[in-house]
């Protein structure tokens, strides 16, 4: 394993995907470790990532110098260059002289481990204030900008290596070659981690953990709870059972991907509950927003409890098991978990005993989004299902705006699969982040269709690009594209006589409408 110290910022996961896409496994741990326990891990290398601080700000992070005594190859980026310089007796300057953004950088060594193979000058991504005006002794000087001396610094028989810039970022032109010669020329690793080993992998894991016991799985329609499933039905086969409830508010074709292409891919037993008459007696005469997300949240789980129930009164050995499709970011986040959690099913609403408890499997806990889509391929899952964009739990019920009808949801439906298919046609899937669709039901405006006057509802379509969903811009559609989609969706569609496109950013409004 490599391990990626993180100073903060959001810099230590995408160091920790490079590593990756240069195909040598990595882990993210928190700075505040002690050296011995990082150590305990026999890291084949450490690199330690960029931060908000300045090393001389007050309660700035630091390292305990014995990280760079252990003979283990260390790579520091920004700030991790910057501790590595101070800890090792270089100079750090309290300067002023920023640099922010793409600025050359001036190779000096061109032979040197890392920049070996690479122009003499690049583009590197910077942003920093403070500036390393003298390596540590022992080191050599391998690139400089024009406004700091140190941009770069080497000691081949330590195997230490830093530099200023951002390497992990795009606009660091050779920063991936960069990283690599770390990876492979400084720190000598052979580079052979693939999704391939993630599935071998995990299977013996699951098989080891579950042993001859049943696992359930609730399906989302989503790419992380069908990758789980599909690894997990892989290890264990029909010891597994999954349950996806319908409730009606998904799009067109969804629930015959999952009840029909899932099964037919993995082969997995699945438990489909028809709850859509129960969701639209739950959501009838309700408009408001957060509303309805309770009602629908609070019905998917009584749900999705009386299923589990019927499973565990069937015959067989006993259900001890819930499958669940965490993703290593939720882990990071969460401030790094340990081992299996054991959560409690509430027992309160589907009559569960007291004593019942699921263990969870979480076989996507190590991987990043990008990572469960090719485990997902890898598989043999459909295209369909492994390439989904986001959706939201609650998925049209909270795309109508105004209450919610079984007619509403037909002809949003409608209309969103028009939006969908025409997006697929102009190859603008993997640009846009997701595009909800979303019918004004307690609008209506006036129009004019044949001969008559129309008096329909408008639609908003709400393409938008994003890295994360916590920010998001509109999307800037081919104008082409969008006048196919608003006149087939005003002559296809009935009752809707307006298409209208949403161009404002988050913030200030949210992705959904509701
Ligand atoms: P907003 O509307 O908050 O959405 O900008 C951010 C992202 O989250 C999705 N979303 C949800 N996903 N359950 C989910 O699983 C929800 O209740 C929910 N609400 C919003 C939304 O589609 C977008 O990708």
């Amino acid at each position: 394993v490599v391990l990626v110290v993180d100073f903060g910022a959001q810099y230590a996961q995408l160091i920790a995907r490079r590593v990756r896409e240069a195909r040598v496994y990595s882990e993210i741990v928190p700075s505040t470790m002690p050296v011995a326990e990082m150590l305990a891990k026999n890291p084949k290398a450490i690199i330690l990532s960029g931060g908000p601080s300045s090393v001389y700000a007050e309660g700035a992070p630091r390292l305990d110098r014995a990280l760079f005594e252990a003979g283990v190859p260390v790579f520091g980026m920004c700030y991790g260059f910057q501790l590595m310089a101070t800890t090792l007796g270089g100079t750090v300057d309290n300067t002023g002289a920023r640099e922010y953004g793409r600025t050359p950088l001036h190779v000096s060594k061109a032979g040197s481990t890392l920049f070996e193979g690479t122009p003499v000058e690049q583009s590197v991504w910077m942003s920093h204030g403070d500036a390393c005006s003298a390596a540590p002794e022992g080191f050599a000087v391998t690139a400089s900008t024009d406004v700091v001396p140190v941009a770069a610094f080497e000691n081949d028989e330590k195997k230490l290596y830093g530099v200023q810039y951002h390497p992990e970022v795009l606009h660091s032109t050779h920063g991936q070659q960069i990283l690599e010669h770390f990876l492979y020329r400084g720190a000598g690793i052979e580079p052979s981690w693939t999704t391939g080993n993630v599935i071998e992998e995990q299977v013996a894991a699951i098989r080891a953990q579950v042993g001859s016991k049943r696992a359930i799985c609730g399906l989302s329609g989503g790419v992380d709870s069908a990758v789980a499933a599909a690894l997990v039905q892989k290890a264990i086969g029909s010891q597994l059972t999954c349950v996806y409830v319908d409730h009606g508010l998904m799009r067109k074709g969804e629930t015959e991907q999952v009840e029909k292409d899932f099964v037919a891919a993995t082969g997995a037993n699945l438990v489909v509950v028809d709850a859509q008459e129960r969701f639209l007696d739950a959501l009838a005469g309700v408009s408001d927003p957060e509303t309805k997300r309770k009602i629908i949240g609070r019905e998917f789980i009584r749900v999705f409890e009386q299923a589990q129930l019927e499973i565990l009164q069937e015959e067989g050995p006993e259900v001890a098991f819930l499958v669940q499709g965490t993703l290593y970011p939720d882990i990071v986040e969460s401030g790094g978990g340990t081992g299996t959690a054991n959560i409690k099913s509430h027992h309160n609403v589907g009559g569960l005993p007291d004593d019942i408890e699921f263990e969870l499997v979480e076989p996507l806990r190590q991987l990043f989004k990008d990572e469960v889509r090719m485990v997902g391929q890898e598989l043999g899952l459909p295209e369909e299902i492994v390439q989904r964009q986001p959706f939201p739990g609650p998925g049209l019920g909270i795309r109508i705006v105004g209450e919610v009808t079984k007619e509403r949801l037909d002809l949003l439906r409608e209309a969103d699969a028009i939006a969908r298919e025409e997006l697929t046609a102009a190859g603008l899937d993997r640009e846009i982040w997701q595009c909800p669709v979303v019918l004004l039901a307690d609008v209506r405006s006036v129009g004019v269709q044949g001969d008559g006057r129309t008096y329909g509802h408008p639609i908003v379509l709400r393409p938008v690009s994003s890295e994360d969903a916590m920010t998001a811009d509109w999307s800037r559609l081919p104008y082409e594209v969008l006048a196919k989609i608003s006149t087939r969706i005003t002559n296809e569609v009935a009752d809707v006589n307006r298409v209208v496109l949403d161009v404002t950013s988050k913030p200030p409004g949210t992705i959904e409408w509701e």
